[in-house]
């Protein structure tokens, strides 16, 4: 090979590698990252840190200087994705582990699977129900209490109290969480900085049309959820008086909403060279605004499968008896079990020390393990 095609070969590469790096929050839900990263947001430095560990991409990094009094709680909204995930995922093959690669994610967060689907709807809900608690707790300078509903209170309470503001946390949410996967912005962006024209690969596109539909849906079911609640007030706890306000559940309600939605999802194919969607299998599926959408079919997860982000289910606790997804014989993929005695400390000969606290003792227990072969 003579140098001057050899030479091209490598200008190719080093152009292709920056494009990869230029566009290297497009896939997975980077910011989760935040949830690892100690920053305390007290100066906008913190923003470029992010930026630079790839936490936050172009746009969020924007976003962060611009709402920087946000950030905080877009951080709380990391942690407890990462947290909810986990606990829904706990008992399951798939057990949601992978989010701690953040930003370096594995195929299974970003092949448009049915588990990055369920992450980028749950992380977007989480801004959306971390903003909304900050909002009606007065920690936010732009916002406040959400406004009363406009239907009349029925019969026996009146409107009071402060509700969750909601539609704050939906726009903040769709800001932070969509600007990754917004071209428009990223095209305008890159072709100011560097003047270049960035054709996007178009599968990376349709990917993106996805993550942003899942994020949507995310959001959708947060604001659904909106449900009220009342207190009483009159002599010693009578309820003369009935005030109710709108408010949102834990996160953990909403995480088990979106997994029956993430049970639900409904694989869908590109249709042609465009950039929507079809379902694959149109007769049987229910399509709504909140239902989650994927394109590419997960692996059992029964095995190691490094590149995809599987790790396998051998030495995985599993349950003999129960019914649910932590059965050794699903756990387990037919491999089988062992058993073990472990000793675990457990809170004993506690006493009620007045006013007003319990004191335990620390005692070992013999507990029954089952592991997968
Ligand atoms: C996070 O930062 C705080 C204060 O800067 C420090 O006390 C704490 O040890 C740090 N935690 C970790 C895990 O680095
Ligand atoms: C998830 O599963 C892997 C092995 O499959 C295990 O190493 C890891 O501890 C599990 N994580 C949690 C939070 O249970
Ligand atoms: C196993 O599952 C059964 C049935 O769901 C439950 O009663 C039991 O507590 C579980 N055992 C452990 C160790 O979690």
């Amino acid at each position: 090979m003579n140098t001057p095609i050899r030479s091209c070969l490598w200008c190719l590469h080093v152009l292709w590698t920056i494009a990869n790096l230029l566009f290297a929050g497009c896939s997975g839900i980077k910011w989760l990252g935040l949830s690892k990263a100690n920053l305390t947001w007290t100066a906008s430095q913190d923003c470029r840190y992010a930026f630079k560990m790839r936490y936050l991409d172009a746009g969020q990094q924007h976003f962060c200087k611009r709402y920087f009094e946000a950030m905080p709680y877009v951080a709380k909204a990391s942690r407890e994705a990462r947290i909810a995930c986990q606990t829904q995922f706990y008992h399951h093959r798939w057990n949601c582990s992978s989010v701690e690669l953040a930003p370096n994610y594995l195929n299974d967060l970003k092949q448009g699977t049915r588990e990055q689907a369920f992450v980028a709807a749950l992380s977007s809900a989480a801004v959306v129900h971390s903003l909304a608690k900050a909002c009606a707790a007065g920690s936010l300078p732009n916002c406040n209490c959400g406004p009363m509903p406009n239907e009349p209170p029925s019969g026996d309470f009146k409107w009071g109290g402060c509700a969750d503001d909601v539609s704050y946390g939906m726009k903040v949410s769709r800001l932070f969480t969509d600007v990754p996967y917004n071209f428009k912005y990223q095209a305008s962006y890159q072709q100011k900085k560097k003047d270049r024209i960035v054709t996007w690969k178009k599968s990376r596109m349709a990917r993106a049309e996805l993550t942003l539909h899942n994020q949507l849906a995310g959001r959708r079911v947060v604001e659904s959820s909106l449900t009220r609640h009342c207190k009483c007030h009159g002599v010693s706890g009578s309820c003369q008086i009935r005030t109710c306000w709108k408010s949102l559940p834990t996160m953990k309600e909403i995480s088990e909403q979106l997994y029956r939605n993430f049970k639900r999802a409904v694989e869908v194919r590109r249709q042609g060279i465009t950039n929507s969607f079809e379902p694959i299998y149109p007769l049987i599926s229910h399509l709504t605004a909140e239902t989650l959408l994927f394109s590419s079919k997960s692996p059992d997860h029964c095995t190691p499968d490094e590149k995809f982000g599987s790790l396998g289910t051998k030495n995985r606790i599993c349950n003999a008896t129960s019914s649910g997804p932590d059965n050794c014989g699903s756990m387990c993929c037919g491999r089988g079990h062992f058993s073990y005695m472990k000793r675990v400390p457990v809170s004993c000969n506690c006493k009620y020390i007045w006013c007003c606290r319990v004191e335990c003792q620390s005692c070992q227990q013999w507990v029954h393990v089952t592991r997968c072969k």
